[in-house]
């Protein structure tokens, strides 16, 4: 939901700091990109270059600018909030004293009143953002004599909402201020000067030691120091922390989308995901911290999970494997419904939010609200610095590596592993599977790679790449899974939508004799998830009845029985049922990504979406 990013150089260089400002942003073009822009402070005179569109029309823009290489600036890309996106309310936005240049990720809940309250100082506002009534704000501080730094926290404590801001100031002084409350934001200091953004990714190509601002924070940046303070004034030190992802993750290395690179990484990150976790000899799991000790999780009496998107369907999964390992009670909830549903836990909750960002904003609230009704808060995150973190006593980091593609794939993956190694854990803390049972478990998730692997080979690929040259025109989607393959059905229908546009709908198997069925004639594909199993010959019989209704049926799994009755097959090596959705989900991101390319989509930018969703 907006990219962040601000700098101050010791010495321009190629390109000033323009270049380096467009070149943060296109690692945070992820997090939306309706629109980009910079604010420039020259030794006269604050520059604004903003345009609707994708980064390249900012770049054709400051090309066409020729604005000679400054030290300071900052930089944001939109995913619109208030206001359309357009021109206009592109950020940053400016002053009427064109004293300050202000750039926004977030929502500000007060800024009708704010509004009213810069149009009664007789200010006429020129966008119809949030964001612009905070730049007015602080101008109008800054018009009465107000330092910079006061300004702003004399604004922000004015304000209810949520934000990440930056903004660099040209009168009185030149400065570069950002602060927190919500959205992530992070700062780097290095030899070449003094940089900030949304996310570490950023920051990585000048240092690894990153600090992270809390909710409250307020950060002045100057070429030699980093000054904080909280909302009231009061100066806080946050110490940087040591980042240990690479800049090269966040390249496509060759391949067309990150969506295709991050699928082709599974076999890798399904590896880290379990790496230095398991014990297949003592038929056991470690997990780092108390949350997880015997002492605790034999006290667990029940599980609520809470995620969003993708990760809540890897939620559904775990609550299958906790619930079936483990024998606890186990709720899965929308983050954006429990938080809103006055929910009564029972003593003894453990409360897992599962979420690759760490940042999502319904996820963390549920998650709070958990905590606040006595849960024990723990989560499975991939961004080991994100807020999610910081907010529960207990983590499993997945492991994934920065997830570019706004589709979200690897970071599934390795949220089922470290789904299984709590399930696992929990289940041996209780007692509830045997240690022989255990080593099982976990020697079937190691023999899991290569079979990760077999369905990324060129010919696996190029199978599913045909698949989808059949069903692309198809008049719409449903995919079928039961038990723990449900949720895979789920996924495969989000995977679809939101990169290729059609319409496709998840749907436990069982279930579509009570409505869905009714969609179901030519031109209709299905997606059968088919793992061998019991419940597989039940599968089968739904396939029948969709054939029957002269349905196309792809088939997705190791059952031979299912694969027998359908028109088309993507085989899957067999596992344990636990583990099957691992293997199941790979054809199904394949698919949706062939289908979204021969229509010829945005892929890793689909339209409406944002990678990070840090607004309700
Ligand atoms: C998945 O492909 C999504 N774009 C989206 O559903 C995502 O999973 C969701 O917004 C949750 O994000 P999080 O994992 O960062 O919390």
């Amino acid at each position: 939901m907006c990219g962040i990013v601000g700098a101050w150089l010791n010495e321009p260089g190629d390109g000033g700091v323009q270049a380096l400002l467009v070149e943060g942003l296109r690692c945070l073009e992820y997090r939306g990109y309706d629109s980009s822009g910079l604010g420039i402070i020259q030794p006269d005179e604050l520059i604004v270059r903003r345009r609707q569109g994708r980064l390249a029309k900012l770049e054709s823009l400051l090309a066409e600018s020729g604005d000679a290489p400054a030290l300071l600036g900052i930089g944001h890309t939109r995913w619109a909030t208030h206001g359309e996106p357009s021109d206009g309310n592109a950020h940053p936005h400016q002053d009427a004293g064109r004293r300050v240049a202000l750039v926004h990720n977030g929502i500000i809940e007060n800024y009708l009143d704010l509004r009213h309250e810069v149009e009664a100082a007789g200010i006429e506002l020129q966008s119809a953002t949030d964001t612009e009534v905070l730049t007015q704000i602080i101008g109008i501080e800054l018009s009465k004599g107000s330092e910079p730094l006061e300004a702003v926290r004399s604004c922000l404590e004015r304000v209810r909402g949520n934000y990440a801001i930056a903004l660099v100031t040209r009168e009185p002084k030149e400065r570069l201020i950002c602060a927190r409350q919500g959205p992530p934001l992070c700062i780097a200091q290095s030899e070449r000067g003094v940089f900030l953004a949304s996310d570490v990714m950023a920051l990585l190509p000048y240092t690894r030691q990153i600090t992270f601002l809390e909710d409250g924070d307020i950060a002045e940046l100057t070429r030699s120091k980093v000054s904080i303070i909280r909302l009231n004034g009061e100066r806080v030190e946050r110490a940087p922390r040591q980042v240990d992802w690479d800049a090269e993750s966040a390249d496509k290395q060759g391949y067309a989308h990150f969506m295709l690179k991050e699928i082709h990484e599974q076999p890798d990150v399904l590896a880290r995901a379990f790496h230095g976790r398991i014990d297949v000899e003592r038929g056991d799991v470690q997990l780092e911290g108390d949350s997880f000790s015997d002492a605790a999780l034999s006290k667990m009496q029940r599980l609520q999970v809470t995620a969003c998107g993708t990760a809540l369907h890897a939620g559904y999964i775990a609550g299958y494997m906790v619930e079936g390992l483990a024998r606890v009670p186990v709720d899965v909830d929308y983050a954006s419904e429990f938080r809103y549903r006055n929910p009564k836990l029972s003593e003894g909750t453990y409360a897992l939010g599962i979420s690759q960002s760490g940042e999502t904003a319904d996820t963390l609230e549920a998650l709070r609200l958990a905590i606040r009704l006595g849960a024990h808060g723990t989560c499975i995150v991939n961004s080991i610095s994100s807020s999610m973190v910081r907010d529960c006593q207990g983590m499993i980091s997945i492991e994934a590596g920065p997830e570019i593609g706004v589709a979200s794939t690897k970071a599934f993956v390795a949220m089922l592993v470290a789904s299984y190694l709590l399930a696992i854990r929990t289940a041996r803390a209780r007692g509830t599977v045997t240690a022989e049972a255990a080593s099982q478990l976990l020697r079937d998730l190691r023999e899991l790679r290569p079979k990760l692997s077999t369905l990324l080979s060129d010919e696996r690929v190029a199978k599913v790449r045909a698949i989808a040259e059949h069903v692309v025109d198809s008049k719409g989607f449903l995919f079928l899974g039961r038990g723990i393959n449900y949720p895979v059905a789920l996924e495969g229908a989000l995977k679809l939508k939101e990169i290729s546009y059609v319409h496709a709908e998840g749907y436990p198997a069982g279930e579509m004799k009570h409505g869905p069925i009714a969609l179901i004639e030519p031109g209709m594909t299905t997606l059968a998830l088919a793992p061998k199993g019991r419940l597989a010959e039940k599968l089968r019989s739904n396939i029948e009845q969709v054939k029957a209704r002269g349905g196309r049926v792809i088939c997705v799994g190791s059952d031979p029985g299912c694969h027998a009755v359908s028109d088309e097959g993507l085989a899957v090596p067999d596992t344990n049922e636990w583990l099957s959705p691992i293997l199941n989900v790979v054809p199904l991101q394949l698919l949706s990504y062939f289908i979204a390319e021969l229509k010829g989509c945005d892929i890793d930018k689909p339209r409406n979406l944002a990678k990070s969703v840090t607004v309700e």
